[in-house]
């Protein structure tokens, strides 16, 4: 294969153009209000394949957002990749810790990123890395040295659930056929040291709404008689995890698989500063499950988060009120093995069990999947790691993250295959956040790197 590095310095600007107007549409796939823009952003993303020289590209109609699908089939005996990615962003809230409008892109130069990052709602997660794919795969066919048959999978989704790509994927397995799966939206430990994300955790995501008395009350004339709902519903979210921050759900553990010693010992090796850590976010000390280290609280143990709450009085001044209903939105993060279904049920049992009579309890599923391990002695990861190793002059390491993406369990149950996560992104990229960036260095480095993938996957596989 050519050496890719002068073809991106001849295009690097138009590289960063084009992500930059693809960032400039607010594919917000949470928010109704954004549904003409998810639509457009689908449109771009259809041209671009075209114009990387994908064949029969189509936009696939589905309940919801449609699916981007193009390919380049050059000759049945070689092996398939298929990429996959999203199109769609999180919601840019709140829009005022922004240092630049999200939806309208800059470059800047940061403490990780002296070469320049774009900022942007989307930069990283996951426009900038899905389209460094496509870039790479204009380079492979404008050069004409495609070693693979490749199949683009792009949905608007991800970020809600993936529900309509599960649909899709369902309804698809002989067109979306492969030998393996290649997906960029993860993230790498430094941008000197790369790494291969080797598992993903299962989630699921509940809300619950307690009920006290049928209508807001005087706090004087009923305080102390009656229930309040925000009392109990902060009593019973303190009592889901123990001193020692296990979480108490009956059953919660029973398929969490332990690692080894030696697994663990592994996993340590990994480059980490706790103080680096702290600092980068203003943090005394770290807090999470006793007998465990920052790395495997965040990624091979189970947590359960409440990511939002209220009810009651917020506005300004005081009102003296009981409310009659508190809320919060809970996520528990899974690690292979848990069944997102089962734990949700054990969720619900357990919440409406230590309630107190005197409220009511409804709990609504929001949406979850399973999480995912892959081995790194297959030759996708192997593929991978060569890459890397050529690109920046150094082994990846294999890592699991505390990120989920669902929709990954489902391939490997419905296409048979394995997914290898190449991500890019740092954790100081700031996804899902205000500022959320993607380096230039990553952007560009991401496209010398996966044209190798394709290149090294064939050389091992034919
Ligand atoms: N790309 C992220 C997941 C991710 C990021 C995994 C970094 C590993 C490292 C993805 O877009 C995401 O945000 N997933 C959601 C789950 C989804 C069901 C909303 C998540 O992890 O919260
Ligand atoms: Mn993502
Ligand atoms: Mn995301």
């Amino acid at each position: 294969m050519k050496d890719i590095k002068p073809y991106i310095d001849q295009h690097k600007d138009r590289f960063i153009n084009e992500l930059v107007e693809l960032l400039k549409i607010p594919s917000i796939s949470a928010d109704a209000a954004y549904k003409n823009d998810v639509l457009k952003t689908a449109d771009a993303v259809k041209t671009a394949l075209e114009k990387a020289g994908c064949d029969n590209v189509e936009i696939c109609e589905t309940p919801g957002y449609p699916i981007v699908y193009g390919e380049k089939i050059i000759d049945k005996n070689l092996p398939t990749v298929l990429v996959y990615g999203h199109y769609d962003v999180q919601p840019a809230d709140p829009i005022e810790l922004w240092d630049s409008p999200p939806f309208e892109p800059v470059i800047k130069k940061t403490d990780k990123h002296p070469d320049g990052a774009i900022f942007a709602r989307g930069a990283c997660d996951d426009k900038g890395q899905m389209y460094m794919h496509v870039k790479a795969m204009e380079f492979m066919t404008e050069t004409n040295q495609l070693p693979c048959n490749v199949k683009f999978m792009i949905e608007g989704e991800e970020e809600v659930g993936s529900e309509s790509l599960s649909w899709y994927v369902k309804r698809n397995q002989d067109k979306l056929a492969n030998d393996v799966i290649l997906i960029s939206d993860t993230g790498m430990i430094s941008n000197t040291q790369p790494s291969i994300t080797t598992g993903l955790r299962g989630l699921s995501y509940v809300e619950v709404e307690v009920t006290g008395p049928n209508r807001d009350l005087h706090s004087g004339l009923y305080g102390g008689a009656v229930a309040n709902p925000i009392n109990i519903l902060t009593k019973m979210i303190a009592s889901l995890h123990d001193e020692n921050n296990h979480i108490t759900i009956p059953g919660f553990y029973d398929k969490v698989e332990e690692l080894s010693l030696d697994e663990r010992a592994e996993m340590a090796k990994a480059p980490f500063s706790l103080d680096a850590y702290k600092s980068a976010l203003d943090i005394d000390e770290v807090y999470g499950e006793d007998g465990y280290t920052t790395n495997e609280r965040n990624s091979i143990r189970p947590t359960l988060d409440v990511n939002g709450i209220w009810g009651g009085y917020t506005g300004e001044g005081a009102k003296t009120v009981i409310a009659s209903k508190a809320y919060a939105k809970i996520s528990m993060r899974l690690v292979p093995n848990q069944d997102w279904v089962e734990i949700t049920e054990l969720f619900t049992k357990h919440f409406e069990s230590i309630a107190p009579k005197a409220v009511t309890i409804k709990v609504t599923p929001h949406h979850g999947g399973q999480g995912y391990v892959t081995p790194t002695d297959n030759i996708g990861y192997k593929a991978a790691n060569k890459a890397y190793t050529e690109t920046f002059g150094v082994q990846a390491i294999p890592q699991r993250s505390g990120g989920s993406i669902p929709i990954v369990a489902l391939f490997e149950d419905e296409l048979k295959s394995k997914t290898i996560l190449m991500g890019f992104g740092l954790d100081s990229d700031a996804i899902h956040s205000p500022n959320e960036h993607y380096g230039i260095f990553n952007y560009l480095k991401g496209i010398e790197t996966i044209p190798l993938f394709y290149k090294y996957f064939a050389e091992m596989t034919m």
